[in-house]
């Protein structure tokens, strides 16, 4: 079988700890070119490659290579839209991380290149390709609970980096912190609801770190089905043995989660009614139970994930089919932390369609 032939733009600290790792996992796989303004990142990304990669000057030269078949974009977020939509129009398969762009003009842009392309694109939320959600959706949505009914997220840890040149703490570059890290969060809640997000009320400030970035926050997303979700989002929590937690409680039983611990506890009525799913992560990525530090534990964690994610996107190439983590998928998780930060702005509720 032919090998996928990556270009990688963005080499910064997700590709060097988490893409570059798992693809050098694949034997079909070839990481052709790479391209970072600062060469010394390409230089280190080039050194985890099996096979040494092209370092290119520009993102354009990556477009124009014919031995590049699909494009890993991995920049800053301010440079999703743009890169995306360039390597879209230039025949390129677009795996690009989170979020789908910074403001909600440009996802609308990206989507309607993504919609109108005849190649994948895919968005790097990488937590749908996990076996841990995937089991949860699947309990969610089997009926075992009957119909979800409501949902509640937490998320409580530690402050963010500040990115390559504080891109992250600078509200224009990143699109702010609820876009930056939570579309993560909003993005299993809108799957796991199984229905639509149409309108958002929070209420957040910045009360404790110094980065000046929105640090605790509570915001309640309405779906159209009537379900409703609630994430609770704090950046200065320390060590807490969980990073996510996620409840959802259907008509008839509920689903408790530990990420972390990788366990999924099911409740019915009654105290016997209780099973208890453990969902391990693949033990080739590292020994969880070995690491004490949480941001440890969550790397190896976050390599599973991505490893998963690549290995969809290459199957989708090869298959020409939709990607899981489509279009529509990053919009959805793109527009409810922008109305979410909206609303903590105006301290009204915000409709998805207002923006
Ligand atoms: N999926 C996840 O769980 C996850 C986790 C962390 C980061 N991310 C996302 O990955 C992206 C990168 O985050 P990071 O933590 O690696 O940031 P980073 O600042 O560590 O790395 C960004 C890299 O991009 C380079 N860069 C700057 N301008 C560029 C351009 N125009 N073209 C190409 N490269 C450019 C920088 O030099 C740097 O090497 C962000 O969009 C972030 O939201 C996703």
């Amino acid at each position: 079988m032919d090998p996928i032939r990556y270009g990688v733009s963005g080499v910064g600290a997700i590709a060097l700890r988490s893409h570059m790792p798992a693809l050098n996992m694949m034997d079909d796989v070839r990481i052709v070119a790479l391209y970072n303004p600062s060469k010394e990142n390409a230089e280190k990304g080039a050194a985890l490659c099996q096979r040494r990669p092209d370092i290119v000057e520009r993102y354009e030269d990556l477009l124009t290579r014919p031995d590049v078949d699909c494009i890993l974009i991995a920049g800053p977020n301010f440079v999703h839209k743009q890169q995306t939509v360039a390597a879209l129009g230039a025949g390129k398969h677009v795996l690009c991380e989170k979020p789908m762009a910074a403001s909600r003009e440009d996802a609308l842009a990206v989507y309607d290149a993504a919609r109108g392309a005849r190649t994948i694109y895919q968005i790097g939320l990488e937590m749908r390709y996990s076996n841990f959600y995937t089991k949860m959706a699947e309990i969610a949505h089997g009926g075992q609970i009957g119909r979800p009914r409501m949902l509640l997220c937490k998320e409580f840890r530690w402050p963010f980096t500040s990115g390559s040149r504080g891109w992250r703490f600078d509200v224009r570059r990143s699109g702010g912190a609820l876009l930056e890290m939570n579309c993560h969060h909003f993005d299993l809640l809108n799957w796991l609801s199984g229905s639509r997000p149409v309108r958002v009320f929070a209420s957040g400030g910045n009360d404790v770190n110094a980065d000046g970035m929105l640090d605790n926050a509570f915001i309640t997303v309405e779906y159209s089905s009537g379900v409703r979700a609630c994430l609770g989002y704090c950046k200065f929590s320390p060590y807490g043995n969980d990073i996510i937690e996620l409840t959802v409680i259907g008509e008839k039983g509920k689903l408790d989660s530990s990420a972390s611990n990788h366990v999924i506890c099911q409740w019915g009525a009654d105290r016997a009614d209780r099973i208890v799913y453990n969902v391990a992560m693949d033990p080739s990525f590292g020994d969880l139970e070995r690491e004490s530090s949480q941001k440890e534990r969550w790397i190896l964690w976050e390599r599973s994930m991505v490893y998963r994610q690549h290995r969809a996107f290459i199957q989708s190439i090869r298959e020409g089919k939709r990607p899981f983590a489509d279009a529509d998928v990053a919009l959805q998780s793109t527009l409810v932390p922008l109305a979410a930060m909206r609303s903590i702005e105006t301290g009204d509720p915000v409709s998805l369609e207002q923006g």
